[in-house]
């Protein structure tokens, strides 16, 4: 992406994420000189509401905003796209798992991942929001076959910020000295947090702190419940982090700046640390010496986080079986 303007398509655009998303989009430019196209998609209903949206940036008044288009035309949506932001899908309510939303939601991520497929940039990266967020990466990247898999992604940056949020509350830690906690697996109540890895101040945290009952225990319970935490007291699934967290994913996705320490990433596994290859999986990420997004390798990780994480994997994997089921991919 070395062009002076930046093409991003979102998806699910006149909703509430992407309303919390569109007038920080500019947190997201490294130089001055860059200007976003922006292309917003949403289905034909949401219109109206999507053209106010478009008002409400021209109010913003930011120069960092080439053009905004607003369409239910996938050609015009993904035409030259280079980051796609996939968030367009129903979210779940009161009482349903993420993965209820499989047959709702499926459909959407074949057409857009045809649509990605046909028409957008060769260099894109595609960028999966829209719940079961880690399948319909795993859809989408299917239908879009011309594009390599290292190219698609999944959020499992809110459960990463969850959990750094609870460890320092906890712990009374100063967050911005918490490094290396990453989450392995799926986005759902089964993603395992890897405390045992993470840093603070440049120390293993374990040496930090005590309680490391808690850690095994209650807070993975509270990492992996607060979405249903949040749309029990919202009445509606989190939008402010949710937003949030798209930008700090993306952040990572389009500066490959070799400091940062590992985060978690939705990425496509080729079988590493046990998971069925092909499928998208939350993984502790960095970039490699070689400027690459990939997964850290020689994690050693000991009996009982390795039995977490492979329930994890199974349940992703059985995502992906019920996706032939379903005949959404074939
Ligand atoms: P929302 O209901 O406010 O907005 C969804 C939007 O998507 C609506 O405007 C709807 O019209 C649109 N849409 C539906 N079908 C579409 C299609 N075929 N093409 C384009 N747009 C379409 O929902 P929201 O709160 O913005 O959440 C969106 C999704 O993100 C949900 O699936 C939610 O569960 C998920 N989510 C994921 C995470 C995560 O961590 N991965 C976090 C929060 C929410
Ligand atoms: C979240 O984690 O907040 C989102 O995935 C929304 C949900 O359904 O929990």
């Amino acid at each position: 992406m070395t062009s002076s303007t930046l093409t991003i398509t979102i998806t699910g655009a006149a909703g509430q994420i992407a309303y919390a998303l569109l007038p920080r989009l500019g947190d997201l430019l490294f130089d001055v000189e860059t200007r976003i196209v922006l292309k917003l998609l949403d289905v034909e209903g949401a219109m109206p509401a999507l053209e106010a949206v478009a008002m409400e940036i021209e109010d913003c008044a930011v120069s960092w905003i080439e053009k905004v288009v607003c369409t239910s035309d996938l050609k015009t949506a993904f035409d030259g796209c280079q980051l796609a932001l996939l968030i367009g899908a129903s979210p779940r309510v009161k009482g349903m798992e993420r993965s209820d939303l499989l047959l709702k939601n499926g459909d959407i991520f074949r057409a857009h991942g045809e649509a990605i497929n046909k028409y957008a940039a060769k260099d894109i990266k595609v960028f999966v929001v829209g719940n079961p967020c880690n399948t319909n990466a795993y859809i989408c990247m299917n239908h879009a076959r011309d594009v390599p898999s290292h190219r698609f992604f999944s959020m499992s940056m809110l459960d990463q910020n969850r959990a750094y949020a609870f460890m320092a509350k906890r712990y009374q830690l100063d967050i911005s000295m918490l490094e290396n906690l990453c989450v392995w697996g799926n986005h759902s109540p089964t993603m395992y947090v890897d405390y045992q890895r993470a840093t603070y101040a440049g120390k293993p945290l374990l040496d930090v702190v005590d309680a490391h009952d808690w850690l095994a225990n209650e807070y993975q319970e509270m990492v992996a419940n607060r979405g249903s935490a949040v749309i029990q007291a919202r009445g509606a699934s989190s939008a402010a982090s949710a937003a949030n967290a798209v930008l700090d994913s993306v952040m990572m996705l389009l500066d490959s700046h070799q400091a940062y320490g590992a985060f978690s990433m939705g990425v496509c596994s080729h079988g590493e640390y046990g998971a069925r290859p092909g499928t998208i999986v939350s993984y502790p990420c960095h970039y490699n010496a070689k400027g690459q997004l990939s997964i850290v390798e020689h994690i050693d990780l000991d009996p009982v986080t390795q039995k977490y994480i492979a329930l994890s994997f199974d349940e992703i994997a059985n995502e992906a079986d019920l996706c032939r089921d379903l005949n959404l991919i074939g």
